[in-house]
């Protein structure tokens, strides 16, 4: 039988009893009159399968692997300090275990200390295609959003063994050819921090036999840094406290500590008259010249601008040595 019959013949065969006909010709005389109403359900079986796919699933996977990352901070240099801004080079390295490698749009990040009120400042993050090891290199001169929560941050970075950042932001990102969809970054990222200075000491410590700038002393002081940062502080002032009164100031000029091992000059303006007074009078309790000195921060200077951020985290912190009074005085030739 045909498929091409007139009208009248299919009505004819439609009068036929059914059982008489093949499965095929009634199924081709079905998909005749009613090819339509199967495009339409196909078409919604197309859409209620891949609809969800594109727009529930996808989205779903592409959070979920967002949410499976990790972000580790290798490097991050903060350089041109000012009250309210500096610049920051930072590189960030992603960690990931999915097989999808989507493309992450660039997109503002928050930056704040895990816990704190508020961001500090507002990162511009590059676009980076997501995948295990994946580099993201951050490069711009950052304005503080929040001085003092920057200054919170400083804080706990000079305190503590480790500090956990947080970067919040909603990137979007897009996989092969599907739609870009908005996702979710919290991420924190817990990096080593100063430790206290733990370890700083003063290796070399002299009296100066003329004095310059009001400086009368002079020496070397090893700061271990453990972090991965690097940080210019400028002109950095310490009190020199003995006993609690504040003997002198220690001047570590255009500090910039680096990861690792730093050795920097210092210099000293000491109330010497103070000391020997200490040292020869009758109640000296540091009979053996051996003197410990607390060294409390005073400043942190950045062109003529006082950074508070810096300065609060030096206060922050204080720091003991002993230097040996007698040995310095006897190089000058003075004995007591
Ligand atoms: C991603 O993490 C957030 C916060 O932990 C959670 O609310 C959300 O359900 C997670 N999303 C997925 C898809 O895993
Ligand atoms: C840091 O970033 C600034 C601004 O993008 C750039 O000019 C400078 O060269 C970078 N410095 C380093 C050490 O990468
Ligand atoms: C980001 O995640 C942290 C810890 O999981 C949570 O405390 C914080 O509220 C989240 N931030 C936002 C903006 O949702
Ligand atoms: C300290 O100053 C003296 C001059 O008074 C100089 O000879 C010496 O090299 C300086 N030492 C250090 C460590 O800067
Ligand atoms: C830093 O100094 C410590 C001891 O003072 C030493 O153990 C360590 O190896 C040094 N690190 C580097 C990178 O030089
Ligand atoms: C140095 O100390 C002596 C004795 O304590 C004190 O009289 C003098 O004012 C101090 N000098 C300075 C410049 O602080
Ligand atoms: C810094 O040193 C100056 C001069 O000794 C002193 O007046 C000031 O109080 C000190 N500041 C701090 C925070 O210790
Ligand atoms: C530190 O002080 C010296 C002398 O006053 C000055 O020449 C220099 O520019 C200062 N450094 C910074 C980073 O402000
Ligand atoms: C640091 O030492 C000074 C002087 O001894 C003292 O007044 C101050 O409270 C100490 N600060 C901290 C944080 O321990
Ligand atoms: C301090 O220096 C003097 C003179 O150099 C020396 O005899 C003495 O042993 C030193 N004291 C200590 C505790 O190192």
């Amino acid at each position: 039988m045909s498929v091409n019959k007139p009208e009248s013949e299919v009505m004819e065969t439609i009068a036929v009893p059914p059982a008489k006909r093949s499965f095929g010709s009634r199924a081709a005389t079905h998909f005749k009159k009613w090819w339509w109403v199967h495009l339409i359900v196909l078409i919604i079986v197309v859409l209620v399968v891949t609809l969800p796919v594109i727009y529930v699933a996808y989205p779903n996977i592409a959070q979920r692997d967002i949410n499976r990352s990790t972000l580790s901070i290798t490097s991050m240099v903060i350089s041109d300090p000012k009250p309210e801004s500096f610049v920051l080079n930072q590189t960030q390295v992603i960690g990931s275990k999915s097989s999808y490698h989507p493309e992450i749009y660039g997109f503002d990040a928050a930056v704040s200390l895990l816990g704190a009120a508020s961001a500090f400042a507002t990162v511009k993050v590059p676009a980076v295609k997501s995948k295990d090891g994946a580099e993201v290199v951050v490069s711009q001169s950052l304005d503080l959003s929040d001085a003092s929560a920057f200054s919170d941050y400083c804080t706990a970075v000079m305190m503590n063994e480790e500090v956990s950042l947080n970067i919040y932001g909603k990137p979007q990102l897009q996989q092969g050819s599907l739609p870009k969809t908005t996702v979710t970054y919290n991420k924190t990222v817990t990096m080593k921090g100063l430790n206290k200075l733990k370890g700083f000491d003063v290796t070399e410590f002299h009296i100066m036999t003329t004095v310059v700038n009001g400086r009368n002393m002079n020496g070397t002081v090893y700061i271990p840094n453990p972090s991965v940062m690097t940080l210019s502080m400028g002109n950095v002032t310490l009190n020199l406290v003995v006993a609690g009164e504040t003997l002198g100031l220690s001047y570590l000029d255009n500090l910039v500590l680096k990861p690792g091992n730093n050795t920097v000059p210092m210099t000293a303006t000491v109330n010497e008259s103070a000391i020997i007074g200490m040292l020869t009078s009758d109640s000296n309790p540091y009979t053996t010249g051996v003197v410990p000195f607390t060294i409390t921060g005073n400043s942190s200077v950045y062109n003529d601008q006082e950074l508070p951020y810096f300065t609060n985290a030096l206060i922050a912190n204080n720091l003991t040595v002993e230097l040996n009074i007698t040995k310095a005085l006897a190089e000058i030739g003075l004995t007591i």
